[in-house]
């Protein structure tokens, strides 16, 4: 057994629904075989606890591991190529990089690249979209396994509007999602998702095929893309004739509980209802947003309609694994849409980074740090003297805390991460893979 002992801050209760930040300077968490058995405040719980080893988490703050219910694993080289729209950065920063990973020893250095940076940044639990590789796919998981990390991902399937070497056929997407689903789903802390690219890159044939997957694999989980760019948007609904992008999906079965559609910045009210009617979460995916200049994330329409949200970092749109990072960009969001915006506090942005996506990635037990949850945390500890060092020392209170840890917080400040109790080894970066 092992009492880890700091300043603990989680979201039990979700703020959307009145819940508020618990916070507590001096808290003691009790872990034995991965499992929070106890907690409360640190002086008290010694008492029963004489003889169990401390792991005095000096300073800082100790939060629920990060949940990240959308990041490519192949982006992660393609960061920052900014000053593009959705469909040309697709076609000239992201695309011709996907292609790279046909080669499964280029993929194989990409996926180490890419669990080290999401474990680096505080992420625990991920919902990944994959490749089109099924070769890179397997690399992924493997990586993610060797790491411990929490993983949901697939083999990314599309059968038109792409280039030729990421195309496949619905036979085919069916055949190889089915086998790597068979490989993978339920291993270790592997979970599959079915994942078409976008209805863009996808026929009717090819979307049943991936309803077919779904009804053949228990428990398996649906990832793609929806709402993100209105020239997308209008390209889609003129290719399937319908008048909503969420119907592409919907009219195959594709919506569900364990379904998570990335962006949804340009919803019509009857596909928020059609969402909300499935339970499916929406990954809000917001430095991503900006950068491809895709729009302003309508939270309140949402959280209103009562449609399941999350956040997503979305590497390589996005800006980086940082979930801080995340939050407060939804948070500059909100305040852009003025009298449109969801009024989000510092307790919101940590709910929506950690226990809103456990709920959207269907993992009850992570997400917050109460009796009876596996012991997933990140521990952010500022540098001596930094800004976010002094901000935090000179904070008001828990809210306030937060609040600085949002906006000065960095991937460097994370001091240690745990999954199921176990520290997970931060990979030495220096190194370059190649
Ligand atoms: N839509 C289809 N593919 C992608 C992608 O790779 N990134 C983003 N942001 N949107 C997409
Ligand atoms: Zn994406």
């Amino acid at each position: 057994m092992t009492i880890f002992r700091g300043a603990v801050f989680d979201t039990p209760e979700s703020p959307f629904a009145g819940g508020r930040l618990r916070a507590s300077s001096d808290e003691g968490i009790v872990v034995r075989d991965g499992v929070i058995e106890a907690r409360g405040p640190f002086t008290e719980l010694r008492g029963a606890h004489r003889d169990d080893d401390v792991v005095a988490l000096d300073g800082g703050l100790l939060l629920p591991g990060f949940v990240d219910t959308h990041v490519h694993f192949p982006q992660v080289r393609v960061i920052g190529g900014i000053g593009l729209p959705l469909l040309e950065w697709l076609e000239r920063r992201a695309l011709p990089e996907e292609g790279r990973l046909a080669d499964p020893a280029y993929a194989a250095r990409v996926a180490a690249d890419f669990v080290s940076g999401l474990v680096a940044a505080g992420t625990t639990a991920a919902m990944v979209f994959g490749s089109h590789f099924q070769a890179a796919v397997d690399a992924l998981f493997e990586s993610a396994a060797t790491a411990g990390l929490r993983v949901t991902s697939g083999l990314v399937v599309s059968d038109r509007n792409l280039p030729a070497e990421l195309l496949s056929t619905p036979e085919r997407a069916y055949e190889e999602s089915a086998g790597a689903a068979r490989r993978w789903h339920g291993v270790g802390r592997a979970r599959y998702a079915v994942t078409p690219r976008f209805s863009l890159s996808s026929s009717d044939a090819l979307l049943a095929a991936c309803a077919a997957v779904l009804d053949d694999v228990p428990g398996a989980f649906f990832t793609s893309h929806v709402n993100e760019n209105l020239q997308e948007i209008e390209q889609v609904t003129r290719l399937f004739q319908l008048s909503t992008y969420v119907a592409t999906y919907d009219r195959h079965g594709l919506l569900g509980r364990r379904s998570v559609l990335a962006h949804n910045v340009h919803p019509g009210d009857d596909e928020l209802a059609t969402l909300a009617a499935r339970t499916a979460s929406i990954a809000h995916c917001p430095t991503s947003n900006a950068a491809l200049g895709s729009g302003l994330f309508p939270l309140a329409r949402h959280v209103h309609q009562g449609v399941r949200v999350a956040l997503g970092s979305d590497v390589g749109a996005g800006s980086g694994f940082s979930l801080l990072k995340e939050g407060l960009q939804a948070y500059y969001t909100q305040q852009q849409l003025g009298a449109d915006g969801y009024a989000l506090w510092p307790a919101h942005l940590l709910h929506l980074a950690t226990s809103a996506g456990a709920a959207a990635l269907d993992l009850p037990d992570v997400g917050h740090l109460s009796v009876g949850q596996r012991f997933d945390a990140v521990w952010l500890r500022p540098a001596p003297g930094s800004t976010y060092d002094v901000a935090l020392r000179h904070a008001s209170g828990p809210d306030d805390a937060l609040g600085k840890t949002f906006t000065l917080g960095t991937t460097a400040d994370v001091a240690g991460v745990w999954i199921d109790g176990e520290p997970v080894r931060l990979v030495d970066r220096r190194r370059p893979t190649g």
